[in-house]
């Protein structure tokens, strides 16, 4: 988690630091920082406590005079969200300064051997050993052959890099150096941009795309040298590497809120051009005559997968349950959906011909990326060929780390996610779904063409449902959150293919409005949460027709009979008069429910947490991309 930027260049560092941090502050808003090298050669810092408007306010008028800077926005791991936990941290002669993303696992250990040194430490980061090791380093090698400062300082920088443990990126700066900038990542995102005169570095593309398109992904375990006149980047063997920068694509590069009051809302509303870009993208341009779902690569390793697991976290995994239903139910392959958290310690005994599906919208998540890892290596070390990694990974970031781990992407396509609960790259991964469902069906043939192509024309009529329901049910969702400005707790109810829904929509509440919910298998319930249910504590209970819907509503009558009061999400038909208020959905093919059942989920929580005046997009505690375990 966290998020850096860093320049060197011509232009004053510090409002560009400022802009990028303002682009990546849905990576963690616990505090901000800034440091830079002023034209005296001194290191100037300045932090602020929570989100970085406060740091905005305290550099307001504030002008610092050099063009070599770090920023860092902050998700607290170790130390107390407070201000002298706040990065950059320095050494104890505040020459060096150091901004982290990650987690240096054995800190502890060489702060207790820098405490025996002598060296007092400022905060309970595990980030500030790193300035003091470099400094101690600097020392050993003699830092008074200024002319080559810069290499000076990557070599140092190597020599610390080489004692830690974790994943981790960093970026370095050392006023002894006043035009070099040192960065460094391993199993956690670092991107270098390309401007005219100028190198930027940082987290994540956004805080690039307002100095330059043009950039260079750093590989793992890389280091860089970056002055004003070039770049040099080097491999864990400390080789030089040379690469060809790459172009952003159109979508990475905008960012842009239009007329809604939060991302998420905009995010909610580009749902259906999600939809539109992906039937053009997998299904193709000429529908009348489909053949087969569009991949970037051979499809040929999926003729002998018996079986699919599928690793991801939070809501990767509800796509990934429903995900998991359309393989089964529709394809009739068996597929199981792990918690990656879980699948690292505890995995499965290995079993042959199984495709591993890794679902991360970041491409970045710690524990998916892990779980990975290691299945790949315990199954490359198996020796056995049945028991070789077959991989797809499902992203939104082609720039990945998991992209870069797996060689089958497909790639979600849905654009920069910025509100930090997911909603638009969900959907764009239940999407992905489909078209693997579809594939699957196509290679055991367990559907007809006929099927097949109903399925296709249903998937079809998506983007212009959305349109309709999304409209409608920014309405009803505006109107219920009033209703629901006191609700402590809420009960979501799915079953079959809108169970997963349930959990997603029980998430975002939480999320995002800090109220309790919980979603059940609406069977379930009658087997311990009905003890919850009374008068205050609302039942949001998705009914779509199909072969669960008359099971669905009488499970919503076991609710209503407990004083509850009933929200239905269901087409308007027989059985629904049940609940005391209806959020209509569209009558349609059973399989498609979910993509539309989401979206009342979705504009639910959202409007409940704006009614209350929270911060949509920066729910507390919460950060984007998860890149700690
Ligand atoms: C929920 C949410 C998180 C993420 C989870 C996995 O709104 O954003 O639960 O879904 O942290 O993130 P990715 O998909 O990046 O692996």
């Amino acid at each position: 988690m966290c998020g850096i930027v860093a320049v060197t260049g011509y232009r004053q560092a510090l409002p560009i630091l400022v802009k990028g941090l303002e682009k990546l502050e849905y990576r963690g808003y616990d505090s901000a920082g800034v440091a830079v090298i002023d034209s005296n050669n001194n290191l100037i810092c300045h932090r602020s406590e929570g989100k970085l408007k406060k740091l905005k306010n305290k550099l307001n008028k504030k002008t610092i005079n050099g063009s070599l800077g770090i920023g860092h926005t902050r998700w607290a791991t170790h130390g107390k969200p407070v201000l002298k936990n706040a990065h950059p941290h320095f050494d104890s002669t505040k020459q060096v300064a150091v901004v982290q993303n990650g987690i240096i696992e054995n800190y502890l250990e060489l702060k207790t051997k820098l405490e025996l040194d002598g060296i007092v430490f400022n905060s309970e980061t595990d980030t500030e050993v790193i300035p003091h090791l470099i400094q101690k380093e600097l020392h050993n090698l003699g830092t008074l052959n200024l002319e080559n400062s810069g290499s000076t300082l990557l070599i140092a920088v190597r020599n610390v890099i080489s004692d830690l443990e974790g994943a981790y990126a960093i970026a370095v700066i050392w006023s002894g150096s006043p035009d070099s900038l040192i960065v460094a990542r391993k199993q956690a995102p670092l991107i270098i941009g390309l401007g005219e005169g100028e190198f930027v570095c940082a987290s994540d593309t956004p805080a690039i795309t307002n100095i330059t398109n043009t950039i260079l992904p750093m590989e793992d375990e890389e280091m860089a040298l970056l002055t004003p006149l070039g770049i040099e980047i080097y491999n864990s063997e400390n080789e030089r590497q040379y690469r060809n920068p790459i172009s952003l694509k159109l979508s990475e590069q905008i960012i842009d809120k239009k007329q809604f009051k939060h991302y998420m809302l905009k995010e909610i509303y580009d749902q259906p051009q999600i939809a539109k870009n992906w039937i053009k993208q997998f299904l193709g341009n000429d529908l009348s005559s489909f053949t087969s779902i569009n991949y970037s690569f051979d499809i040929g390793f999926l003729e002998n997968i018996e079986q699919i697991q599928i690793l991801a976290c939070g809501t990767s995994r509800h796509a990934a349950l429903i995900g998991s239903y359309l393989l089964e139910q529709y394809a009739g392959i068996p597929t199981t959906v792990f918690y990656a958290s879980e699948f690292r310690y505890s995995p499965p005994p290995l079993s042959p011909n199984i495709l591993t599906i890794g679902v991360t919208q970041s491409g970045e998540t710690a524990d998916t990326l892990a779980a990975l890892n290691m299945e790949i290596k315990r199954r490359q070390s198996s020796g056995k060929e049945s028991y070789k990694p077959n991989l797809i990974a499902i992203t939104n970031r082609l720039d990945s780390s998991i992209s870069r781990l797996i060689p089958n992407v497909i790639d979600i396509s849905a654009g920069i996610e910025i509100g930090v609960a997911a909603t638009k790259t969900f959907f764009g991964q239940l999407l992905s779904f489909y078209g693997l469902a579809i594939t699957f069906a196509q290679l055991r043939k367990s559907k007809t063409s006929e099927e097949i192509n109903n399925m296709i024309s249903n998937l079809i009529k998506i983007p212009s449902l959305l349109e309709d329901l999304i409209i409608s049910h920014n309405e009803i969702a505006e109107e219920l959150a009033h209703n629901f400005s006191n609700i402590k707790d809420v009960i979501f109810l799915g079953r079959g293919i809108n169970y997963p829904i349930a959990l997603e929509g029980a998430l975002k509440l939480k999320e995002i409005s800090y109220i309790h919910a919980a979603g059940y298998p609406a069977g379930e319930m009658k087997h311990g949460p009905i003890a919850l249910l009374e008068k205050k504590v609302p039942v949001i209970s998705i009914a779509t027709p199909g072969n669960v819907f008359e099971k669905v509503i009488s499970n919503a009558q076991e609710a209503k009979a407990r004083d509850s009061y009933l929200v239905g999400i269901a087409p308007e038909c027989e059985g629904t008069e049940i609940f005391d208020y209806l959020i209509p959905l569209p009558l349609t093919d059973e399989w498609m429910y979910p993509l539309l059942t989401v979206v009342p989920m979705q504009l639910l929580s959202y409007h409940i947490a704006a009614h209350r005046g929270l911060d949509v997009d920066q729910p507390r505690n919460l950060a984007k991309s998860v890149t700690v375990e």
